[in-house]
């Protein structure tokens, strides 16, 4: 991994209209920062983000999940612009990758063939139908002679439909040479790394221009540009468990996290939606369910099932209006309208419907754990803290409030009581 890589994610990104720094908004779960970070991760050992805007929050953002990451501050205020932003960046190796911090589209394959061969700089272009916002490259005889960014180009220039995509390869000793001596004499007053390939052409060093994917490199500047980069990497995640064997129904009506993975013969209805870092193990996902952060294996869901952060499932069979958080259950049936959270359930326990498992005092969380071949019935309220062993009964309404015994019946219910010939009283007879 002989190749250092710098992110560019200083700017403002004033088109997000957020008070949420632009790079750090998420794309099926995942910032867009940090798709840029785990794609430059799989090349590089050396990784530096340039910040400014917000930078102590986007900084405190990384160092929560990545360990071995260099930050270099922008000086914004004297020399702004791409070109600024590469001011006094130390790169380790001999060539640097330099690529954008909002483009989460981009492929370590795309970033790749950018690394390749032996030229002073790899710049990838696009040819777009309408260019307009990119900076245009001019290339004569089929030699790149400069990029001119879109508020300085002459008329002639505007027409130009092979554009910057704006993600580079170039060689340490080119950056050591050119970003000190760039000049913000333009229409926007701003250090342009572009102009970097002017000043080699001219010192007869080699440009070579690499085609890349328009979808890729698409730089995400607004809610409406983020949405639709959504849109995309959703259709490449659902492609990509697909053709792993995951069986979906109305693909475009399902939602996967970039985290989420799957295993064995997985079947998801429509408008299921997998959130985190779930892992699905040979299980059935019917129509509506949540799965949030889960572990989900030989079970089946749903329909309309929530299953909230830190749940395991095993061999279990979740109904309708189900809710389970930070719960493991192995082995257990809960077919309808119940909550369990903080509880552990094990084999061949049935939870009735309307149970619920009163896991909070106003102030606490407690737990709940419930044996192997648990009855429970419907409509029970288990006050946590509260230890259920193995082979117990609790009758239908009940609301538990203490530790039961291996065998026990636990029944809290008013005596039933009728009064004859009451309903005849009061509404007549027919
Ligand atoms: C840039 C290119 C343009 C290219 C386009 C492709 C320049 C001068 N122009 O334009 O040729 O077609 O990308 O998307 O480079 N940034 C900083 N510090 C700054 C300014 C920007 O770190 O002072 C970062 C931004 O956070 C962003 C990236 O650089 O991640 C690109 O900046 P942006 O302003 O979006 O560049 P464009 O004007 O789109
Ligand atoms: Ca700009």
């Amino acid at each position: 991994m002989s190749i250092s890589v710098v992110i560019l994610a200083a700017g403002q990104g004033t088109r997000m209209k957020s008070t949420t720094p632009k790079v750090l908004h998420e794309i099926s779960g995942k910032s867009m920062l940090f798709h840029a970070i785990d794609a430059a991760k799989k090349l590089s050992d050396d990784i530096t983000v340039v910040l400014y805007h917000q930078a102590k929050r986007i900084q405190t953002e990384i160092e929560k999940h990545y360990a071995d990451i260099h930050f270099h501050i922008q000086d914004v205020q004297n020399y702004p612009g791409t070109g600024g932003a590469l001011r006094g960046v130390e790169v380790k190796h001999t060539k640097a990758l330099i690529l954008n911090g909002d483009m989460p589209l981009v492929t370590m394959d795309a970033l790749n063939a950018l690394t390749q061969g032996d030229a002073d700089i790899n710049m990838s272009v696009i040819t777009l139908a309408n260019p307009a916002g990119y900076g245009r490259v001019v290339i004569l005889d089929g030699k790149v002679q400069e990029i001119v960014e879109e508020k300085d180009c002459i008329p002639a220039q505007k027409e130009i439909q092979t554009v910057n995509a704006g993600v580079y390869c170039v060689k340490k000793e080119i950056l050591d040479r050119y970003i000190p001596v760039i000049n913000n004499y333009n229409a926007q007053k701003e250090y342009y790394l572009t102009d970097i390939i002017k000043m080699a052409v001219e010192e007869s060093k080699t440009v070579h221009p690499v085609m890349v994917e328009e979808e890729e490199f698409k730089g995400v500047n607004s809610k409406l540009d983020l949405a639709h980069a959504e849109e995309i990497l959703q259709r490449r995640i659902k492609t990509k468990w697909m053709k792993n064997g995951v069986t979906m129904r109305l693909p475009e009506t399902i939602y996967i996290d970039s985290r989420a993975s799957f295993e064995g013969e997985c079947m998801l209805e429509n408008g299921v939606s997998i959130q985190g870092a779930s892992t699905i193990i040979a299980s059935h996902i019917k129509t509506h369910s949540v799965i949030e952060d889960s572990h989900i294996e030989n079970s089946d869901v749903g329909p309309m099932g929530r299953v909230r952060p830190n749940s395991k499932l095993i061999d279990t069979h979740i109904g309708n209006f189900v809710e389970v958080k930070k719960s493991t259950l192995t082995g257990v049936k809960a077919g309808h309208l119940s909550y369990i959270g903080d509880a552990t359930v094990d084999e061949g326990s049935n939870i009735g419907a309307g149970v619920i498992t009163c896991n909070y005092d106003g102030k606490n969380k407690f737990q709940t754990t419930i044996g192997k071949n648990v009855f429970v019935g419907s409509d029970s309220q288990l006050v946590a803290p509260l230890n259920i062993p193995d082979d117990v009964m609790i009758a239908a309404g009940t609301t538990v409030t203490k530790d039961a015994h291996s065998g026990d019946l636990v029944l809290s219910r008013t005596s039933q009581k009728s009064i004859k010939n009451f309903f005849y009283k009061f509404f007549g007879k027919a």
